[in-house]
């Protein structure tokens, strides 16, 4: 059986399928695509595969894991029908292209052409070149429908000028305030411990975590990963704090624990900064990065979010108090939002209610967690 002699419906109805999996893994993978694979022999669907996490396996060789899993012989294996053209270079993990040709399969269903101008048909060239048959079914499983964030994330405007993909994380009581009253949680635990083991699972996915010196101040957070995140990539700790007013004894800068990890801390501050902390600070362990300031007050937040693109951070989570928070999410610059509601009356602090009610969220989804509530969404901005 090849590629072209597939029937189109059953390809279709197959394509669609994946494509609606895969879109349930939208806020673990952006702003990656959602991706869903299948392989298949003699017209029968062996494995089936998905791009479920940020630098995690991607769909295709999820696909061909579980098709060498269902006992069907490889030399049996004809097909692969991939929801988006196959990737033909090393980003997080090797090409799915080299992993395709490995197994011997002779054809290559796609839906879409990968958009990225620096990357659209590649994949498929060098597929073709290596002497498979390749059928493009365009317009089913769109990527304006299962993946809209990737378009935000490949547009022209924010190629040309790279920031990174920012996720806003907080926890607050049920009146938006992200401190809970004195007498609850030693007057800083909102959310449960079901939630917490989330958080480090996410912290374990992304390549920079982002606080401001406010909260360095008041919680002394070490920002460190602990399982059941992934402890073997910790993201790097980025502090923002304008003045220096980092603890040269802050917990940021003691070695981790067993059994968990951190990454390297930098001090973004303002040019001119106190020469005597700066190097006080240094001593302590932490790198210190000048940024430019935009009211002589604070550090201006586009340049933070350049310097962050030039380290190679693409995916960046915020966990910060409330101040950085609002100016953040007021600035456009926030792309997803985890939100998590604890089983917390009353609280400390300003609410962020207000924000919440005007927000444009895109596909947002609300889940249970613990006795928490989650939100997850992602934001409309311009790009
Ligand atoms: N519930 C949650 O999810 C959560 C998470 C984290 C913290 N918290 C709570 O939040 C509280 C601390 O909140 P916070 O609002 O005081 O601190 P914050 O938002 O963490 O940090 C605010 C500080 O960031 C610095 N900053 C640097 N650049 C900035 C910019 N462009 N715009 C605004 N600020 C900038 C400012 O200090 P400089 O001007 O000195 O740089 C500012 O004072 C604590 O009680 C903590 O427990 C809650």
């Amino acid at each position: 059986m090849t590629a072209q002699t597939l029937n189109p419906e059953v390809l279709g109805s197959l394509l669609d399928r994946l494509g609606r999996e895969a879109a349930q893994f939208r806020f673990e993978v952006a702003p990656n695509p959602c991706v869903g694979a299948a392989v298949l022999a003699a017209g029968e669907v062996v494995g089936v595969g998905f791009h479920e996490s940020y630098g995690g396996p991607h769909a295709e060789v999820q696909a061909i894991e579980a098709a060498h899993a269902s006992g069907v012989p490889q030399a049996d294996w004809d097909t692969i029908v991939v929801t988006l053209e196959p990737c033909s270079t090393t980003g997080k993990t090797p090409p799915c292209v080299e992993a395709i040709l490995k197994t011997g399969i002779q054809n290559v269903v796609v839906s879409q052409l990968d958009p990225n101008p620096d990357h659209e048909g590649r994949g498929l060239h060098m597929l073709e070149d290596a002497g498979l048959q390749v059928r493009v079914m365009d317009g089913i499983c769109r990527l304006e429908d299962v993946s809209p964030h990737f378009l935000r994330w490949v547009a022209n405007e924010r190629v040309r000028r790279p920031r990174p993909w920012m996720i806003a994380k907080w926890a607050q009581t049920m009146t938006g305030q992200l401190s809970p009253p004195a007498d609850v949680g030693e007057g800083r635990w909102i959310s449960g411990p079901e939630s917490l083991k989330e958080v480090q699972l996410l912290r374990g996915k992304v390549d920079a975590m982002v606080t401001g010196v406010g909260t360095v101040l008041v919680d002394d957070p070490r920002l460190s990963v602990r399982p059941p995140g992934d402890i073997t990539q910790p993201p790097a700790r980025i502090i923002l704090d304008a003045w220096l007013r980092t603890p040269t004894d802050a917990r940021l800068f003691e070695e981790p624990g067993e059994g968990e990890s951190a990454g390297p801390v930098f001090l973004l501050c303002l040019p001119g900064s106190n020469a005597v902390r700066w190097r006080a600070l240094e001593k302590a362990g932490a790198t210190i990065v000048p940024i430019r300031g935009e009211d002589r007050q604070h550090l201006r937040l586009l340049d933070v979010q350049s310097w962050l693109s030039a380290q190679g951070y693409n995916r960046v989570l915020l966990e910060t108090g409330p101040t950085l928070l609002r100016r953040y999410l007021e600035s456009g610059l926030v792309d997803q939002v985890r939100m998590i509601t604890g089983n917390v009356r009353g609280g400390q602090g300003e609410s962020l209610a207000d924000w919440i009610q005007e927000a444009k969220l895109k596909q947002h989804v609300m889940r249970e967690c613990g006795s928490d509530s989650v939100m997850e969404a992602f934001l409309t901005v311009d790009f």
